[in-house]
């Protein structure tokens, strides 16, 4: 497993990372087995990830108190990251979305934060989170200056709740409001291979500034494992319907893109996922890849990219596939 230091802190954190999101469960994954995701977590520590990524809204709260079971016994081996900033307690905050009976709110006011920092704290049964994120940024007619989340976030370094600040789904001009009240250590933006957005201006500038990123859905929720073929469908309600790369059109050019791929697990005696993870790992600027999974056998191939470097004639390959596909087709 490689490790690589987060921002400008003396964390060392695994470049493949668990994401828990499913673990959540919920209307846009479906329910989860809490032990299976406890078997999970606890096979990807062992295996050496020790960065785990949660937030309050998977599951509503559900995600972080699995999480928080899971490492119990080892915290002080875990990298832990959480987030606020999607709240639902009451009416604070520009209304976001509304999942199951609850109405999610995009709220980043320091004394939603101060008791979100609590709230999560308590669900893990810990006394710090190594890594906290804003969630998503705040919006009109609630938007926030950055300044007062960011001198709250701080603040609540300075009182030792959190080691390291981080923002997921921000552009440049957020994180330059970050960087002008405190210290931004990182950004969790989405990223995969089929999905490469950030490469034009947000990688470069962390790169540039000594800022980490964590990718996030890296394997497009599964459909870049090779595992979802043409006849998978979701019921409604289940996130996966929402990505254009699932529509049968898009998805029959993902799946021939893969099968071409076939010499190169031959080559590097790899499973797909591991081929698509240790891709995404070696991108420039790239720093984490968050690999959700929520059952032991998905941790257990996952966590194998961490021993496989890809020659730079094959990195180059599957660039040069990935772009040949363009854009997805949206829904008509
Ligand atoms: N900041 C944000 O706004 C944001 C947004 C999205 C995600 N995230 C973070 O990033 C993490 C990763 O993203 P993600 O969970 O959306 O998607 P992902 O990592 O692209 O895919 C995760 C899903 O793919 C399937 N999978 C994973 N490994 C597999 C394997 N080896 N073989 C077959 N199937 C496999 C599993 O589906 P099943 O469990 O259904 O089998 C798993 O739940 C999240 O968990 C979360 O921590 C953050």
């Amino acid at each position: 497993m490689q490790y690589r230091t987060l921002g400008k802190t003396d964390i060392s954190a695994s470049a493949i990372a668990l994401g828990t999101w499913a673990i959540g469960g919920g209307p846009w994954w479906g329910d989860s087995d809490d032990s299976q995701s406890v078997k999970a977590i606890q096979t990807a520590i062992d295996a050496g990830v020790n960065l785990i990524d949660t937030a309050p809204a998977y599951g509503f709260g559900h995600s972080e108190e699995v999480v928080g079971k899971a490492i119990k016994e080892q915290r002080d081996k875990v990298i832990l990251s959480t987030k606020c900033g999607l709240w639902w307690n009451d009416d604070r905050g520009t209304s976001a979305f509304k999942l199951g009976d609850k109405h999610v709110r995009k709220c980043l006011l320091p004394e939603t934060i101060r008791e979100e920092v609590e709230i999560s704290l308590s669900r893990m049964d810990t006394d710090y989170i190594d890594l906290y994120h804003t969630h998503w940024p705040s919006l009109e007619p609630d938007k926030y200056p950055i300044d007062n989340t960011m001198q709250c976030l701080m603040k609540l370094k300075e009182d030792g709740k959190i080691r390291a600040i981080a923002a997921s789904n921000v552009d440049i001009d957020h994180i330059k409001q970050y960087q002008s009240a405190g210290i931004l250590d990182a950004i969790q933006p989405r990223y995969s291979m089929l999905d490469r957005e950030i490469e034009k201006e947000l990688l470069p500038y962390c790169l540039a500034n000594g800022i980490s990123t964590l990718a996030y859905s890296p394997l497009e929720q599964g459909l870049l494992t090779g595992k979802i073929g043409m006849d998978q469908t979701y019921p409604e309600g289940v996130y996966r319907n929402q990505i254009p790369w699932y529509l049968p059109v898009n998805r029959e050019k993902v799946l021939n893109m893969l099968e071409g791929w076939s010499d190169l697990l031959a080559k590097y005696n790899c499973s797909l996922s591991q081929l698509v993870i240790a891709w995404t790992v070696a991108q420039q600027g790239i720093t984490f890849v968050l690999c959700g999974a929520r059952k032991e056998a998905h941790v257990s191939d996952n966590v194998g990219a961490g021993n496989l470097e890809l020659e730079a004639a094959d990195l180059s390959r599957i660039r040069k596939d990935v772009e040949a596909l363009g854009s997805p087709q949206e829904e008509s």
